[in-house]
């Protein structure tokens, strides 16, 4: 297995992704969000690329059945949009049962341009050993780490993620596991938290001006370690949860 670590989605244009699996990562908030809505209950995510697709496409699967038009701009949820993008909305009670339709500053299109890749996978600390165990249990070739980061640069949360997950990757895989440079300079920037999850979410920028508006309490939810037994992974263009882990004796305990 070789780890690859692209700091922000601005860079993902000249990554050779065709063949590889990439594991998208916006801690704050659109990953974990994600992966809390498959969690409870919402059939399918479908990443939209702007506000208008965003009211068309949810305009459209509402005929098939109940639909929720989510997201945010600036962190803020948009007028007339069912949800925001914290994952505090996204419980049983709000998603059971619906299609998501959603639209983020920086999550959504990331999930977009990682098209090329073989398989799209998404999360955060809050279901990083399931994306272990089910990539573990595939073993591709070639795994990316793609950090969102914010408008197209670098942050701090996305890519400390991105050094928790491949150090677990290192601890768990029984197989060969090779990393480049950008990821072993992750693993460090995590390793000098020392599994301080919510240090990183109030050191980062994001972290800091989601506080200033009023979601603190994301900082705490995002940093929250393996609470989601969940695998979101892209099908046809929507983000579906992958079926829960079979045997819980598998599952790799989380360590720091
Ligand atoms: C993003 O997509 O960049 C984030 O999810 C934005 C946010 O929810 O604050």
């Amino acid at each position: 297995l070789q780890i690859h670590t692209i700091s922000h989605r601005g860079q993902i244009i000249n990554q050779p992704l065709r063949d590889a699996w990439a594991v998208v990562i916006d801690i704050l908030r659109f990953t974990t969000t994600v992966s809390t809505a498959l969690c409870s209950g919402a059939l399918r995510v479908y990443p939209a690329g702007d506000e208008d697709e965003a009211r068309s496409m949810a305009k459209k699967l509402s005929l098939e059945g109940e639909c929720l038009l989510c997201g945010e701009v600036d962190g803020l949820p948009l007028p007339g949009f069912d949800l925001g993008n914290s994952p505090l909305e996204y419980t049983p009670e709000n998603v059971n049962g619906k299609t998501i339709v959603t639209m983020t500053t920086n999550g959504t299109g990331t999930i977009r341009m990682c098209r090329p890749a073989a398989r799209i996978l998404a999360g955060g600390f809050v279901n990083v050993s399931a994306l272990v165990h089910h990539i573990i249990a595939s073993d591709p070739s070639n795994l990316y780490l793609v950090c969102s980061g914010q408008r197209d640069s670098f942050c701090l949360e996305d890519y400390a993620f991105a050094g928790y997950l491949a150090r677990q990757l290192f601890q768990h895989s029984d197989s060969r596991v090779m990393a480049s440079p950008e990821t072993l300079a992750a693993c460090r920037v995590m390793g000098d938290y020392e599994g301080d999850t919510l240090g990183v979410m109030r050191d980062c920028s994001h972290g800091k001006y989601l506080s200033s508006i009023g979601f603190a309490a994301d900082q705490e939810a995002c940093a929250q370690i393996d609470v989601l037994d969940v695998v979101p992974r892209v099908e046809g263009g929507y983000l579906i949860a992958e079926p829960p882990i079979s045997n819980e004796n598998e599952r790799p305990e989380s360590t720091a």
